[in-house]
């Protein structure tokens, strides 16, 4: 389905990522965009830092998360030869199509994007007018994100679920804009969503989330990951009591990491009473340290080697402007009558 495809991803730079982010976002995305370029496709992933001003307003730490996050896509297989690797505000181009695209955004729109509805939610919660500490920025958020789409002449973006919604929105503005100038000016997308990416439970059985502190760390250092998976939950029956391996958080766990084999041995030691949750722990331990070995070697290596880093950046946004630069001119020109 992705045969001579553009796919693109927007990552925002905020929190530190976690296995839960890491499993579900990080490396679905890069298999996706290699299995594009594979067949001939194409495949953008850029950093979305204006996305991520509107919440934080420190430039050290964005500056920091966006190191984290860049170092964290190259060391888990982006290849930066192949895809496009860019920061978002490296592209000038994106602020002016987001002007263009507004006088086509029906406000309406924006009442209904989720970002914005869950932001009121939680105002209303918290017992404070709808629009606290709600900027533009947030508000307006689906036509930045419109144009990040429409830029590259985007097909398919893979996405999370709650982020269907605005992808359904840049098509819709796509298709206002065209429709208007009875044109194709604009590569209309549709979203892509795998329903087979699992949600990675937390060390306390929620989804494992930044905002609920129930995560095991991603490229920390080995104590840290054993300090977090020994602290998920179990109940106090003995090793011999024989159990239900879908009843056991570690187990559940370890389905999104595990192979056939090694979740059946844990499935079964647990049902014949054969592993204590001692064991399970340091099986999902092992798993976890296996699956990330070697990434966290190479992030270790592009953290404390930035510069070659910020290189690989400043060329990706070089190799990607060019595509951005054309829908501008197309949009200028028709908007304008050129
Ligand atoms: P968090 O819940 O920690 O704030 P985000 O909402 O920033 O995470 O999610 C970033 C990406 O990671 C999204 O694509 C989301 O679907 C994915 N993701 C987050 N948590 C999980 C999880 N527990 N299991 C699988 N994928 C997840
Ligand atoms: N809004 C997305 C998020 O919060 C990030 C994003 C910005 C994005 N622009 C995009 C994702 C374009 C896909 C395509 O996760």
């Amino acid at each position: 389905m992705f045969e001579g495809k553009t796919i693109l991803t927007g990552v925002k730079p905020t929190g530190t990522p976690h296995l839960g982010n890491y499993l579900g976002a990080i490396k679905p995305a890069i298999a996706l965009g290699n299995k594009a370029l594979e067949q001939g496709g194409k495949h953008y992933m850029f950093i979305a830092d204006y996305h991520a001003i509107n919440a934080e307003k420190n430039p050290e730490i964005l500056r920091e998360k966006t190191k984290e996050i860049s170092c964290i896509y190259l060391a888990s297989g982006l290849d930066p030869e192949k895809s496009f690797f860019f920061r978002q505000s490296d592209i000038p181009e994106i602020p002016e199509i987001t002007t263009i695209l507004y006088a086509y955004t029906p406000k309406g729109f924006m009442n209904k994007a989720h970002a914005y509805k869950a932001a009121v939610d939680k105002n209303r919660e918290a017992g404070k007018p709808d629009d606290d500490g709600i900027n533009m920025g947030l508000y307006t958020y689906p036509t930045l994100m419109a144009a990040d789409i429409v830029a590259y002449d985007s097909d398919i973006v893979p996405v999370g679920k709650d982020q269907v919604q605005h992808v359904e929105i840049a098509r819709d503005i796509a298709g206002a804009i065209n429709a208007h100038y009875n044109k194709e000016l604009l590569k209309l997308p549709t979203y892509y969503f795998d329903d087979n990416v699992a949600v990675v439970p937390g060390v306390d059985g929620r989804k494992m989330s930044k905002s609920y502190g129930n995560v095991i760390p991603l490229f920390e250092d080995d104590k840290s990951i054993k300090k977090a998976i020994f602290s998920i939950k179990t109940d106090s029956r003995p090793m011999e009591e024989p159990k239900n391996p879908d009843e056991i958080l570690v187990y559940e766990i370890y389905k999104s990491i595990a192979t056939p084999e090694q979740l059946k041995e844990m499935g079964d030691g647990l049902r014949q009473g054969k592993l204590g949750y001692g064991h399970i722990k340091n099986m999902l331990l092992d798993a976890v340290i296996a699956e990330i070995k070697e990434a966290r070697e190479k992030y270790n290596y592009y953290m404390s080697h930035f510069d070659e880093v910020e290189e690989m950046l400043q060329k990706g946004a070089q190799k990607a402007r060019p595509a951005a630069q054309a829908t501008l001119k197309r949009l200028k020109d028709a908007v304008f009558g050129r």
